[in-house]
């Protein structure tokens, strides 16, 4: 096995591209699909500022630890657990991790394909001719089971993650990432504007701002950490692996607050342009899982400028969702890169192939095998269950004991405080005491939350 860092590897060319590509994958279908969606079912304001709380005291913990143990073996997840606790048990953290990538990629890269139709489906305008989120609906629920092209759209999306990260760290993700996202920041606020200024846009506004603690409940915490978890993309050793391109020089607490910030900031904005357009236009914003795909669709039929704001929404999501999704193939490649000695492109061809075809069951849960269940649910069911749910909670737990407890604090404190950079107090002391017993426990809640029946 081996633990060296190899020439196929790669480093960022500079700080701002480590910070865009870790903010790509972060912001990705979570913010944009996921977010208003569970904040619409969850009651408005109360949610988000829950959802707040975790994403700084236990999101970002965890997101600083996952960049030190990246930085300091320069290895993808499994190596980086082997190098620092040699044969240890600690190493299936990491394994759960590639596992844990391999897994979203195949059912991330479905949902990825639909995005990818929908920005057609925009640009010819087909999408566009709904009067009620139930039409929206079921033209929805036609496309996503019609097999050959579903099956089209994701192939077509795993090409593109595929092309990109076999161009390797800096010239594949790091410069699509240097264009993509100011690209959906500046197509973000125009979105904004739009829908702010349609009549009867501040209903919606209020809804989202103003908390109503009624609706809380222990479930809506649960909902909320988890949903932390997978926006910023932690319990997989994701920013491990983007870590491990970092060099000795640059800051790793500042870099993880400008992540954190700016994946929170870009969710916080994808509301204020979901909801006032979904109250100006009276339709509920607890459609759940649809409300992107059929309720959106019915918003911009009614609204003025609504054909050209469509291909912009939806090119966005198709933006967000592929800076995502070369991160989780990033992390299986540099398991076989790092670990197995492969060249990066027979890797790339290799795993971004096998992701797809594992997909393929995915793609096909809402049409030719939606009816293939176990224990009621699809494969795609099955799949997003035991990655999302079991995987990266137990992932992250994991990962907080053993910076905390195994590899030591002290020895992040001294990998994060390398060329000058300082670790001042109060945050190291904060930190230390977050990571320690706060993020286990609330991460072991959650968890045990699930797993309990
Ligand atoms: N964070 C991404 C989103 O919000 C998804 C994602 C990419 C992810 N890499 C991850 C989630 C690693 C969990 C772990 O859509």
């Amino acid at each position: 096995m081996k633990t060296e860092s190899n020439n196929q590897r790669g480093f960022w060319g500079s700080r701002l591209g480590f910070i865009l590509a870790a903010s790509g994958s972060a912001i990705g279908l979570g913010n944009i699909w996921k977010f208003p969606y569970i904040v619409g079912e969850n009651g408005g304001g109360a949610f988000v500022l829950i959802y707040l709380v975790c994403i700084f005291v236990i999101g970002t913990p965890i997101m600083l630890a996952e960049f030190t143990l990246g930085r300091k073996t320069h290895l993808n997840p499994v190596g980086a657990f082997a190098s620092l606790k040699p044969k240890s048990a600690f190493i299936s953290i990491g394994f759960m991790g590639v596992l844990a990538g391999f897994l979203i990629l195949s059912f991330y890269g479905v949902v990825g394909g639909w995005t990818f139709a929908y920005v057609v489906k925009s640009i010819t305008g087909s999408v566009l001719s709904f009067t009620t989120p139930k039409e929206a609906g079921i033209f929805f629920g036609d496309f996503i089971g019609n097999t050959g092209e579903a099956l089209f759209y994701h192939a077509l999306f795993m090409s593109v993650c595929i092309a990109i990260v076999l161009r390797g760290i800096h010239g594949g993700i790091e410069r699509a990432c240097d264009i993509l996202m100011p690209t959906l920041v500046i197509f973000l606020f125009l979105l904004m504007i739009r829908s702010l200024t349609l009549d009867g846009a501040m209903e919606g506004v209020a809804f989202y701002l103003s908390p109503d603690f009624s609706k809380i409940s222990a479930n809506t915490v649960l909902i909320a950490l988890g949903q932390a978890f997978f926006s910023l993309s932690l319990g997989m050793g994701c920013m491990i692996t983007y870590g491990s391109y970092l060099s000795e020089k640059e800051n790793l607490t500042s870099s993880t607050v400008y992540v954190v910030m700016f994946d929170t900031m870009i969710a916080l904005l994808v509301g204020m342009v979901i909801f006032p357009a979904v109250f100006a236009m009276g339709l509920e914003p607890a459609e759940g899982p649809s409300l992107v795909f059929s309720v959106l669709p019915v918003v911009f039929t009614n609204m003025p400028m609504g054909h050209i704001v469509s291909v912009i929404f939806f090119t966005l999501l198709a933006i967000a969702a592929i800076t995502s999704g070369i991160s989780l193939l990033e992390v299986v490649v540099a398991y076989f890169i790092d670990q197995r000695g492969w060249e990066r492109k027979k890797a790339v061809l290799i795993v971004g192939a096998a992701i797809f075809a594992f997909g393929i069951p995915s793609g096909l849960s809402f049409g030719a095998m939606a009816d293939v269940k176990l224990a009621d649910m699809t494969f795609f069911d099955h799949v997003d269950n035991l990655a999302s749910n079991y995987l990266l909670p137990l992932g992250g737990m994991l990962t907080a004991v053993f910076v905390g407890w195994v590899w030591g604090t002290q020895n992040a404190h001294a990998e994060i405080e390398k060329h000058e950079n300082k670790f001042k107090f109060p945050w190291a002391q904060c930190w230390e005491f977050l990571i320690r017993y706060i993020t286990p426990v609330a991460v072991g809640i959650v968890f045990l939350a699930k797993v309990l029946p």
